[in-house]
């Protein structure tokens, strides 16, 4: 029997921007997991997948199609050049679904990294990050790459489309608050409506992007040198430009607001908008008092984390 594991994520800086090959920042959030066990059956079963938390079970052989677990298990099985094994594969997940953190790309880098070990072939960082990205383009469209990146490297990523991921130092513990909207948020959607607005006035929507772009690299200096202070104005910032991309909501302003007033440093839509999370970046004495702002603003489920 083989288990593996991956973290939920957020965006710091960058959403949407990301798309056009503008920088963005994303981190791992280890609180919440995807977990794949790939446990041996007798000869002949073939490959059977289960996923009990969203009541989904079925044969490999009869994948419902563009089914993202089947795909990503067929991604793996071609890249590695085996027939189908006598598995089952259980998914459990505690990421919560179109929120924003990553839970697609989470459950298909846990399933990967699970049944390449379990084949005795495991993956290294970069071909686990191709093959999810592939999984990705399923259900996302036009993904730039960022959740694949940060989730299947587990650290603190500086991403641009189509370059070499870079990682930095934290120089300072970022403690933030996760606030979930509860409003599920279609990454797909979003992104395509974006794509539309952007048709009618690119002047307008390259120049948001190149903003948030520029805001980004601000935010790695801040970052590196610890300035927790000029981070939170920057996220404070970079919420500003979503909004004005039209990426916002009534129930995401909320959150938003009741950060700020509760003496977060800044605070921002994560992921993709309409519904999803909103980060507020917190010290360690007002975390409690963000956390519950938050919730009384109708927050569906908070998480703290710290990023090192
Ligand atoms: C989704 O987590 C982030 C977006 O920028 C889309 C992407 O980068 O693929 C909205």
């Amino acid at each position: 029997m083989t288990t593996q594991s991956a973290p939920g994520k957020v965006i710091l800086f960058g959403e949407h921007a990301a798309v056009y090959g503008r920088p963005a920042i994303a981190v791992p959030v280890t609180q919440v997991q995807a977990t794949a066990t790939v446990q041996d059956q007798p000869r002949g079963s073939g490959c059977f997948i289960s996923a009990p938390d969203v009541n989904h079970a079925f044969r490999l052989a009869d994948a419902p199609d563009q089914d993202p677990l089947a795909a990503i298990v067929y991604e793996t099985l071609t890249h590695l050049g085996a027939p189908e094994p006598d598995v089952t594969i259980t998914l459990r997940s505690t990421i919560p679904i179109a929120s924003g953190m990553g839970s697609g790309a989470a459950v298909s880098t846990a399933i990967a990294r699970a049944l390449a070990e379990h084949l005795g072939r495991p993956l290294d960082a970069d071909t686990l990050s191709a093959l999810v990205f592939e999984v990705e383009r399923l259900h996302h469209g036009t993904p730039s790459g960022i959740d694949n990146t940060v989730i299947t490297r587990s650290q603190p990523v500086f991403f641009v489309k189509d370059r070499l991921v870079e990682t930095f130092a934290v120089k300072s513990p970022l403690h933030l608050i996760i606030g979930d909207t509860g409003i599920p948020s279609s990454t797909k959607d979003v992104v395509g409506d974006v794509r539309a607005a952007r048709e009618e006035r690119l002047e307008h929507y390259d120049s948001l992007f190149r903003q948030i772009g520029q805001i980004t690299v601000m935010a790695r200096g801040a970052i590196v040198a610890g300035e927790l202070y000029a981070l939170g104005a920057l996220m404070d910032g970079n919420h500003w430009l979503l909004y004005q991309l039209g990426v916002s909501s009534p129930e995401i302003e909320r959150l938003v607001q009741a950060a700020r007033q509760a003496d977060a440093l800044g605070a921002k839509l994560s992921g993709a908008g309409r519904g999803g999370n909103v980060i507020a970046l917190v010290q360690q004495d007002t975390q409690e008092a963000a956390a519950e702002a938050m919730r009384q603003a109708g927050a569906k489920n908070v998480i703290a984390t710290i990023v090192s």
